[in-house]
């Protein structure tokens, strides 16, 4: 009461203790180092080169140099205090056809880079997919096909079976929402494909290939298993707009995930795309086995609206008449717009509808048009955007969320997929030319975040 807009939100914040702070970044956008080693190819690199994929013909061939370079960018994290560290293992490093020989030097990397973030105190968590699928496995149907998902479940087995003593948390997928609806429906990212019943397809084949390696880190002994989802709040005027894109987008993973079933109103709806016979029986009982953690990335929210004659968005199959609409708030570089409150409804939501997970957030972050100048890049608007988001995640442990840790994307500037590397994320500048890099002021203001274990304004 008598809290003007302004100030209303404001004011010193702390964490539950132990809570974990961090950053997380991703194999083919940092690595580089693409045939260095025995690596073999990926979906991505096959991508990349195809002209017109991604802006400005980028590929990940040097990215981030981060292969060469991980002890400076561990030192770098080491510098800003981050307690935690996601990254994700490229497949065909460790199995360069996808499935077969194990290539060691892989391995090796791997190995060595964890063994120096333990040495600088961080903790390491790994992704296990992070969209490298091995050409290999692409060329007999990808994620479409049934054996990319046991083929997978023997990559996290071999993973585990070198880093197992020294990696505790593992998530299994990363986005599989983008892995098949981008990837296999709009063809926006790799493979590129254009077919909404293959989009169906490689989510069953993403959410099998999660349940089956489930189980094999599960049998091997590891200490935390979970899923990383990129999840929205869907706002709208019409109800049945709204569940139609809830379920396209968060519910279609959760539910098989979290209660074993897919939502019966999505697979109704996409019987004019699939009959849906890739599901077999046994399937939803490895894809549901209980997790320790749901990864959660949260950058923006969605507001749809009815709209005759609206044709279908290719990345929603089935949204004709559905419009996507912006509100007045501010957006990202990408466009994105910021609105924070929108995460606070999100972890409430997850916490009420899926109790009993514990969560925490694998992504949050923004692009902005950062400028090096004088040696700094005053990126306020960045402080700006974490600082309202740790507010709302604050805000929905308040409210009950059983949130465990926050890693911001990302640690540094890199490949934005299709967008290359015109647009910035990071909390520290990469010069490409140079392989400089200068933390931002949001990074220094981020340290003090994690010093504190909270916000003190
Ligand atoms: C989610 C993806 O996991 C990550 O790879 C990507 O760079 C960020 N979102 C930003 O788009």
């Amino acid at each position: 009461m008598g809290i003007s807009e302004e100030t209303a939100g404001k004011g010193d914040i702390t964490f539950p203790k132990g809570f974990v702070w961090g950053t997380a970044t991703a194999s083919y956008q940092i690595e580089g180092a693409v045939s260095e080693d025995g690596r073999g190819p990926s979906i991505w690199d096959t991508f990349s080169r195809t002209p017109g994929k991604v802006v400005g013909g980028h590929t990940g061939d040097v990215a981030c140099d981060h292969y060469h370079r991980y002890r400076d960018d561990v030192a770098v994290m080491a510098d800003l205090g981050m307690q935690a560290y996601r990254f994700s293992i490229a497949w065909p490093r460790i199995q360069p056809d996808g499935s077969g020989p194990v290539n060691p030097r892989g391995l090796d990397f791997y190995e060595r880079l964890v063994d120096e973030l333990h040495g600088h105190g961080i903790t390491p968590i790994v992704t296990l997919y992070h969209w490298d699928l091995p050409q290999a496995l692409e060329d007999r149907g990808g994620w479409t096909s049934r054996e990319t998902a046991e083929r997978f479940a023997e990559y996290a087995a071999i993973v585990h079976g070198r880093l197992g003593d020294r990696v505790e948390t593992w998530t299994t997928l990363n986005e599989p929402w983008c892995s098949s609806f981008l990837g296999y429906g709009a063809g926006i990212h790799a493979p590129g494909r254009t077919e909404p019943g293959a989009a169906f397809a490689a989510v069953h084949h993403l959410l099998l290939g999660h349940g089956l390696a489930t189980a094999e880190l599960r049998a091997a002994g590891a200490k935390q298993v979970g899923i990383t989802l990129n999840l929205a709040p869907i706002s709208g005027n019409d109800p049945l707009a709204v569940a139609h894109i809830d379920g396209l987008q968060n519910r279609i993973f959760l539910d098989p995930v979290l209660r074993k079933e897919y939502p019966a109103d999505v697979v109704e709806r996409a019987r004019r795309f699939t009959d849906w016979s890739f599901v077999r029986d046994g399937d939803l009982d490895l894809i549901g086995a209980p997790i320790d953690l749901l990864g959660v990335n949260y950058y923006s929210p969605t507001t749809v609206e009815l709209r005759a004659g609206q044709p279908a968005n290719p990345v929603h199959p089935g949204s004709e008449g559905i419009a996507f609409v912006q509100g007045e708030e501010e957006r990202t570089a990408m466009g994105w717009s910021v609105v924070p409150s929108a995460l606070t409804d999100l972890l409430v939501r997850l916490s009420r509808d899926y109790p009993g997970t514990p969560l925490i957030i694998t992504e949050n972050g923004a692009a902005f048009d950062d400028v090096l100048v004088d040696g700094r890049v005053a990126d306020e608007r960045r402080i700006a955007f974490l600082d309202g988001h740790f507010r709302a995640a604050h805000a929905a442990i308040e409210a009950g969320a059983d949130l465990r840790g926050y890693l911001v994307w990302s640690l540094m500037d890199n490949f934005e997929w299709a967008e290359g590397y015109g647009k910035r994320f990071g909390l520290v500048h990469v010069d490409y030319a140079s392989q400089n890099r200068v933390p931002k002021d949001s990074a220094l203001w981020y340290r003090e975040v994690v010093r504190r274990n909270g916000i003190q304004s």
